[in-house]
């Protein structure tokens, strides 16, 4: 099953197919999260030349697997055979990007790029494509994000501005911005976002 992104009566059934099941499967907050994200992907993928449809897509079903308890992330894990890593056996929060994915290939027939997106969507990866920073990046500033702390709220203001300029700019900021607050906190650092941060550099020099 393959899907065709330039026939848009499959992608609007798709997306309906989707909509329905993410309904159920997440909180009314994410839900509403989840319409945000499609919204943003599909502002970022006409500004970036990347497929709308799939951007769409990817968006809307990019959670589908947050909501899901920490037993039934761990059960899920094991029953599909996915591998998971130190930090991901402790933060069981992480798991729902591989969860994901391997749920939006195996129900909708994602493709390769499209689960990848997913899969990197919370702390990157170094093999990111343009595809999957557009989903990163709207995922962190789609419009009905905010925040309380003034701080995070100025660093949601630059990022937004900055996704409109640069990927690789907003992508580099949002990063150093979250692993500011996770030093602060004392929290684990997954190696999977210093080398996404590395890498930008490095490809940017
Ligand atoms: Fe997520
Ligand atoms: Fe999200």
């Amino acid at each position: 099953m393959m899907i065709n992104f330039e026939d848009d009566n499959e992608v609007e059934k798709l997306l309906k197919k989707i909509d329905t099941d993410i309904i159920k499967l997440e909180s009314e907050k994410r839900y509403k999260h989840s319409l945000g994200v499609m919204k943003k992907a599909e502002e970022l993928a006409k500004l970036y030349g990347e497929n709308i449809n799939k951007a769409k897509l990817v968006g809307l079903a990019h959670d589908i697997g947050k909501d899901l308890s920490k037993e039934e992330k761990l059960e899920y894990v094991k029953n599909n055979d996915i591998k998971i890593d130190e930090i991901e056996k402790i933060n069981t929060g992480l798991l729902h990007a591989k969860i994901g994915a391997d749920i939006c290939k195996k129900k909708y027939g994602f493709s390769k790029d499209m689960q990848n997106a997913i899969k990197y969507h919370t702390v990157g990866n170094k093999n990111m494509d343009t595809f999957s920073k557009i989903i990163f990046i709207a995922d962190k500033i789609e419009d009905g994000r905010n925040y309380k702390n003034e701080k995070k709220m100025k660093q949601l203001e630059e990022t937004r501005k900055l996704a409109n300029i640069d990927l690789n700019k907003a992508l580099l900021f949002l990063i150093d911005s979250s692993l500011e607050f996770t030093l602060q906190k004392k929290e684990l650092i997954h190696p999977d976002s210093i080398d996404t941060r590395n890498r930008i550099i490095m490809d940017n020099k």
